[in-house]
């Protein structure tokens, strides 16, 4: 029997992500074992490069998890020696016939799987599938694909994207990644529901007032403009990374943890959400700040991005999932650029104790006495329960008090970064955490109606100041939902 190996081909090598992310977490994965033993990494770009000049480029960028490890330098010398480059066109399979031969040197008497990994601007995407499906896909083992989001701007592009891609590839083989779902809070939140009697039980609108999502970020979007102006907040971070946490904590109980069972049980849920409406938005764009005597650009002073753009960079928006589990519970999301703090936190705020004993201790603010839960995605991951206690003492005084896992705390370890994870699983087939293209479908379908709204409309975006906690619009939204977001009390 043949021994196997896996080529990794970076398309898009010297670009950003594949730089700060991909290249790392493939080095971390070769230091830690977690490839296999066997493995080449091509990097695929325009730029013209020797391999020794790409080890160059991508060795600045390689850290062990803890710096003074030892053998750290072998083994990143040992790593290096595994990559090479090869540039050529993004559009011409000649290019990537080369690369096939290129290739099969290094697989020689092995059994070849092939892992393509797309890190370029979605409008070359089907250009490169096909040079790679036809002329690069291996002829003895698999070939995968992964591909990075935008999937498409709304439902129509995103289905053509999808129908093009399965001219070459069939479902089975593309990967879409959304790396929010390789974070290590994210990947615990059916581990906390499913395996605590605690929380489980209390799952549905019966014990859960409002679930909240809330991403931001304290810096704008320096020199990515150009990019994020033809997307957006709401594309950018609501309509994946924060919809597939919401799908992943209000889905019901999957068969089995197998990535069909799981699949299901996201898209069930995505489809028995209500289309987003208008007036369960609220966009906004920041604009230009003095503080400390440092000024801080508008959007809109980013050179790549036009002139009066209206492309929002923050947004708030009401959602609902029209299920017996779910009926009447708001899913608050908010998402923001250049606000004053970088976050990323699920909030569940559980409801009022019936006939509370202790009423009157709360005073008139009976809604500050609820439990909530916070699940911090980021950046210290924790998880903390909020309950009400008696402040030691002679007296009846409450307090609110934290039940609080910190992970620094509990586990000194340094926590992988989500594209390792990833990386891994798709190496070894596993899809669990990948995006179905019928979930795909059912995301788009709750937005797209909204974002077509905006854009017709020309709505223009509220300005907030550079790190500033965004928008006033954002709490009316939450106040007309009974809700007041748990990240400003
Ligand atoms: C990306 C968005 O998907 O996620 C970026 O395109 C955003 O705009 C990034 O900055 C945030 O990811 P993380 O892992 O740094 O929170």
């Amino acid at each position: 029997e043949l021994e196997s190996t896996v080529s990794i081909t970076v398309v898009g090598a010297s670009g950003d992500l594949a730089k700060k992310k991909i290249f790392p977490a493939l080095f971390a994965l070769f230091y830690e074992d977690c490839i296999p033993q066997h493995f080449t990494i091509f990097g695929y770009a325009r730029t013209r490069l020797t391999d020794e000049e790409m080890r160059n480029m991508i060795s600045k960028t390689l850290a062990c998890r803890i710096d003074k490890r030892a053998n750290c330098s072998d083994k990143m010398e040992q790593f290096l020696q595994r990559c090479f480059y090869h540039s050529g066109e993004y559009g011409l399979e000649e290019n990537f016939s080369e690369l096939d031969r290129k290739l099969k040197e290094q697989e020689v008497g092995r059994l070849a799987n092939r892992l393509f990994y797309l890190s370029i601007p979605p409008n070359i995407f089907v250009d490169v599938v096909r040079c790679a499906s036809r002329s690069a896909s291996s002829p003895t083992g698999w070939t995968r694909v992964i591909v990075e989001k935008p999937f498409g701007r709304d439902s129509q592009s995103s289905a053509e994207l999808t129908q093009s891609l399965k001219q070459y590839l069939t479902e089975d083989q593309i990967f879409r990644i959304d790396h929010y779902l390789g974070k290590e809070l994210v990947e615990n939140l059916s581990v906390l529901r499913f395996s605590n009697l605690v929380f489980e039980p209390l799952w549905s609108r019966q014990f859960i007032r409002n679930v909240q999502l809330i991403f931001s970020e304290d810096f704008g979007t320096e020199g990515r403009g150009g990019y994020f102006d033809n997307y957006g907040i709401i594309r950018d971070i609501m309509q994946n990374h924060l919809l597939q946490i919401l799908a992943l904590f209000a889905m019901e109980t999957p068969v089995s943890l197998a990535a069909e069972d799981i699949r299901n049980e996201k898209v069930k849920v995505l489809r028995s959400m209500r289309v987003l409406q208008l007036d369960d938005v609220v966009v906004g764009q920041y604009k230009g700040h003095t503080k400390g005597g440092r000024s801080y650009p508008a959007y809109v002073d980013d050179p790549t991005v036009p002139k009066g753009s209206l492309t929002p960079t923050f947004a708030a928006a009401a959602l609902f999932i029209d299920n017996a589990r779910w009926d009447g519970v708001p899913f608050l999301m908010k998402a923001g650029k250049a606000l004053h703090t970088g976050r990323a936190e699920i909030r569940v705020q559980f409801r009022h104790v019936p006939g509370n004993l202790y009423k009157r201790n709360f005073g008139s603010d009976l809604d500050k006495a609820t439990n909530e839960l916070v699940i911090r995605v980021q950046p210290d991951e924790a998880i903390y329960l909020k309950i009400n206690n008696k402040v030691p003492g002679l007296n009846m005084r409450l307090d609110r008090s934290n039940l609080n896992l910190l992970y620094a705390a509990r586990y000194p370890i340094e926590i992988p970064d989500a594209y390792e994870r990833l990386l891994m699983d798709a190496i070894e087939g596993e899809r669990r955490l990948f995006i179905r293209s019928d979930e795909l479908d059912a995301a788009w379908a709750i937005f797209t109606p909204v974002l077509k709204e905006l854009e017709e409309k020309r709505i223009a975006p509220e300005l907030y100041p550079y790190g500033s906690r965004g928008p006033v619009g954002a709490y009316y939204l939450a106040a007309k939902h009974n809700v007041r977001w748990g990240d400003l009390s």
